[in-house]
């Protein structure tokens, strides 16, 4: 495809911290581990990071620390990454689905009091493709329960709210370092918090439930072993140094691409309230009931242009709906996205020719696939 949905912007910086790294001889989380917690930490300002094998291992040791457990439920939104509700599930517990604002993708606020009964245990917004979930009133009613708030954070590094950062806006937040989040390192994850006790209680579980003794360490705890690497810290690190940069970037140009794209018929452009600035992890436009979107995907692709789905609605995946059984109706806004939301390629090495090819090419996309197959 000549055009692709992201391209992560790694190169000699990376290749050299990487070949340090394995000629030291230690490889597995150490030193540079250490460096790369410390950098996220300056720029996020919490006072805890836990550098982990990846967001999903990070959430799932985040709600393991707070206690979840068989029988528990947590209240997630209904449109994310599988992942979210997959740590969930995985600790026996229930993943309470929670309909979302079609505005911002983000888990709508006004239906998170009903959705707590005597069973919730945490509450777990996602800030959807980079851009924050309305944290206070989240917070507030959270707080109101008694209940602790987990931030999916994954494709939320950098992006702010209310000019706070995104991983410091509850009792913990999580970073995704897949590629296609806004930097890499192959693999990995962070668990930021500002709790003494829950930043303890993800150390010792992040390395095999050990304490280390003065000769040998002593297992306190049935732990897991979710640690990065030094070798995959390494390139974070370098990654952390080119954050700003990336982050700019990304900004600069989906509002590039959103004045391209502005008023093609049927096709709404990212919505950005004034007290956000998301990371445009993702630029995701919402296409009007009566376009096909999956006729838009292929037509796109016939155009040299890699694009998908937003991101699921949980609810109507088969692992999530055979084992819960709830009806597409019960999350309308989500399965609306679900099935309309788009995501356009967005990265460094697009130049304005390239955002012009995808605006025409959407054009023309959407109006051969208007009143498509559904
Ligand atoms: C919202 C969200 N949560 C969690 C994850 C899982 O991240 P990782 O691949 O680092 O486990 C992703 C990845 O796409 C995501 O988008």
């Amino acid at each position: 495809m000549s055009i692709r949905l992201n391209v992560p912007e790694t190169g000699d910086e990376e290749i050299d911290a990487v070949r340090t790294v394995i000629q030291s001889g230690y490889l597995t989380q150490g030193a540079r581990a250490a460096e790369f917690e410390a950098l996220v930490k300056a720029v996020v300002g919490t006072q805890h990071a836990a550098a982990v094998s990846s967001a999903t291992t990070g959430l799932h040791l985040a709600l393991v620390a707070l206690g979840v457990g068989p029988g528990d439920e947590v209240v997630v939104p209904g449109f994310s990454f599988p992942a979210t509700a997959n740590v969930v599930v995985q600790l026996g517990a229930v993943p309470i689905f929670v309909d979302i604002d079609l505005d911002t993708f983000n888990l709508d606020p006004g239906l998170l009091d009903a959705a707590i009964t005597a069973r919730t245990k945490a509450v777990m917004p996602v800030h959807a493709f980079g851009l924050c979930a309305d944290m206070d009133p989240i917070n507030e009613i959270a707080a109101r329960h008694g209940l602790p708030v987990v931030e999916d954070a994954a494709c939320a590094l950098a992006g702010t709210y209310h000019g706070r950062q995104a991983g410091s806006l509850a009792t913990a937040g999580v970073f995704s370092f897949h590629p296609r989040k806004i930097i890499t390192t192959g693999e990995g994850g962070m668990v930021m918090t500002d709790d003494d006790h829950l930043a303890e209680r993800m150390a010792i579980l992040r390395a095999h439930g050990a304490v280390r003794g003065e000769l040998y360490m002593e297992f306190v705890d049935a732990g897991y072993n979710y640690r990065l690497s030094d070798v995959h810290a390494a390139i974070g690190v370098a990654q952390m140094a080119k954050l700003p940069r990336i982050v700019a970037d990304r900004r600069a140009r989906a509002g590039e691409l959103t004045r391209r794209i502005d008023g093609i018929d049927g096709v709404r452009p990212p919505v950005v309230p004034e007290h956000i600035d998301p990371t445009f992890q993702s630029y995701v436009v919402l296409l009007d009931d009566e376009i096909d979107r999956d006729g838009v995907i292929r037509s796109m692709r016939e155009h040299d242009i890699e694009t998908t789905l937003g991101t699921y609605g949980m609810h109507l995946q088969p692992a999530f709906r055979d084992r819960f059984g709830i009806p597409a109706e019960a999350l309308p806004a989500t399965t609306r996205a679900h099935r309309q939301a788009l995501t356009l390629p967005l990265h460094a090495r697009l130049g304005p020719d390239d955002l012009d090819t995808i605006a025409v090419a959407l054009t023309a996309s959407v109006a051969a696939n208007r009143g498509g197959s559904r």
